[in-house]
């Protein structure tokens, strides 16, 4: 078994956004989430950036570099941005790396000389920003571009064009196929009414010269989404090493915006057929971030820095927040307060606060290590059949890619193990000198917490290490696997404990200065 999961790659006319940071860090949740359930070794995780075409070029030029320059401190931003924010691709793919540009001509080559590729004339409404023609039917009021709100321009060229007509009736059978292979199914249905009309593609650009020329006719460059798409291949080895390839393709999960779902879902497996290659298993659409109903980008001007944002409060609070808060597949909004509110509320109050709750009495009864007891009672027991129901209600969501479901799942767990402490007051054991009673439900807080940090950590895997290290379950974290997500799975677990502080600080509160006033 192993998955492959993708992301977009970001072109690099600016610097990393919130809406960009939020896709690897879906991704990434989904590759650490799989990488617990079949071992780190089977599991890859892809993402970079796509430095070719118009745009950059033309940034490049503005800012007075090469667009060589300019891709590699751009590339640069982006790596540093995810290494920030704890995502952990296996390969941070560059479309200007020399193995990726070799097999993007090789492949253009092969589909010139089947006839999937074809010279002719093209002519239409080009916007820059989304690197596309437009059709008529597309554009807004005066053919301004609709994603971007600026004026298309019009392109007329002697193109190469890919015939995606010869593989429009497969194509439209892989998407209605059982599989389900697009997903959510609304995009679905939109992307079978797109197919209807759905015009064959230019695939190459003669006035452009910031790209990887066609081998045939080194006038002509590669189009930027044919160059983009193949990265799936490349990445993993494709027309290099073939071993490789084969492990891992077809990819399990393609990750995209809901903007370039056509991309993805139509010229994508046209492309993969005129391969011969298997289609991917998942295309998923994801929402958008929005700020102040605003999509982010850089050509609209509304940005927010994910890098400032983690430096500020932690790479983990932003990623749990954008998991948790926007409901996975639709829109979801970025306020600070709503960000405040919900760090409070779940990573300060509730994430590491059983803990804390019960280290006092760890360390004055038990010298900070509580071996498990011979019997657990049976509010134990309950307290054991609350974290399988959440184990399996996260996996279940986790399946189905709903993560703000599967992370609700963990957090409803945390819910229970607080609620669990209120019944069996541990206090009034302790005062009591029930030590008997007391252990059991110190240990059943543990085991629970345990349990709970794992799961947690594809999400916020910083958190759940701090959380980890002060349990001391006697394992490390980062060798922990799904069977570890059972409790009290494996016996006579001592928790060693250690204080080092609060898993999560509050941070301050744009609400409590709003309610003061
Ligand atoms: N380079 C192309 C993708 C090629 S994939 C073979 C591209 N780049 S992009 O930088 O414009 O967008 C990269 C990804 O970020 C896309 O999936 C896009 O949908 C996503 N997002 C850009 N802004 C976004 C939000 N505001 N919210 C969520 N994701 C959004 O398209």
């Amino acid at each position: 078994m192993s998955y492959y999961v993708t992301t977009a790659i970001d072109y690099v006319n600016g610097r990393p956004h919130l809406g960009h940071a939020y896709e690897k860090i879906a991704a990434d949740m989904i590759a650490r989430h799989q990488r617990l359930l079949l071992g780190p070794g089977d599991v890859f995780y892809l993402t970079g950036t796509d430095e070719h075409g118009a745009k950059i070029e033309k940034v490049a030029r503005e800012a007075g570099v090469s667009p060589a320059a300019w891709c590699d401190e751009k590339a640069a931003q982006f790596k540093e941005a995810w290494e920030l924010l704890g995502v952990a691709p296996d390969r941070f793919i560059r479309t200007t790396d020399a193995d990726h540009e070799a097999m993007v001509q090789r492949i253009f080559s092969r589909l010139l000389q089947q006839g999937d590729i074809a010279k002719a004339r093209y002519e239409g409404w080009y916007c820059r920003s989304c690197e596309e023609f437009k059709l008529e039917r597309d554009m807004a009021e005066d053919r301004h571009c609709p994603v971007h709100g600026t004026p298309t321009e019009w392109q007329s060229e002697e193109n190469y064009v890919f015939l995606v007509s010869r593989y429009k009736e497969r194509v439209r059978a892989w998407l209605e196929s059982d599989a389900r292979p697009l997903e959510p199914d609304w995009r679905c249905r939109e992307t079978l009414n797109l197919l209807e009309g759905f015009p064959d593609v230019s695939v190459s650009r003669q006035s452009l010269k910031w790209g990887v020329p066609v081998a045939e006719d080194p006038d002509h460059v590669i189009y930027v989404w044919i160059d983009a798409l193949s990265n799936y291949l490349s990445g993993i080895g494709y027309m290099r090493d073939e071993a490789l390839f084969q492990y891992w393709w077809p990819a399990d999960l393609h990750l995209v915006g809901k903007d370039i779902t056509k991309f993805h879902a139509i010229i994508w497996p046209a492309l993969l057929l005129a391969l011969d290659l298997p289609l991917p298993r998942k295309v998923y659409a994801h929402g958008w971030v929005l700020v102040g109903q605003e999509k982010m980008s850089k050509s609209t001007g509304v940005v927010v820095d994910p890098v400032t944002m983690a430096r500020e409060y932690g790479a983990d609070a932003l990623r749990y927040y954008l998991l948790r808060e926007i409901v996975f597949g639709k829109d979801g909004e970025f306020t600070q307060e709503a960000f405040e509110n919900r760090v409070n509320a779940d990573l300060a109050n509730n994430f590491g606060n059983a803990l804390h709750r019960m280290l006092t009495f760890a360390e004055r009864h038990f010298e900070m290590r509580v071996a498990r007891p011979q019997d657990l009672p049976a509010e134990v027991s309950a307290l054991a059949a609350a974290a399988a129901a959440a184990r399996d209600a996260h996996r279940e969501a986790m399946g189905r890619l709903a993560l703000h479901e599967a992370l609700g799942a963990v957090w409803g767990l945390l819910d229970e193990t607080n609620l669990f402490i209120d019944r069996m007051a541990p206090w009034a054991l302790a005062k009591a000198g029930d030590l008997a009673l007391l252990q059991q439900v110190l240990w059943g807080v543990f085991e629970s917490l345990r349990v709970a940090a794992i799961m947690a950590s594809s999400a916020i895997p910083g958190l759940a290490l701090k959380l980890w290290e002060q349990l001391g379950p006697g394992q490390e974290l980062a060798s922990a696997r799904w069977e570890d997500t059972v409790f009290d799975g494996t016996p006579d677990r001592t928790f060693a404990l250690v204080r080092t502080g609060p898993v999560y600080p509050r941070i301050g509160v744009a609400a409590a200065k709003g309610a003061k006033a």
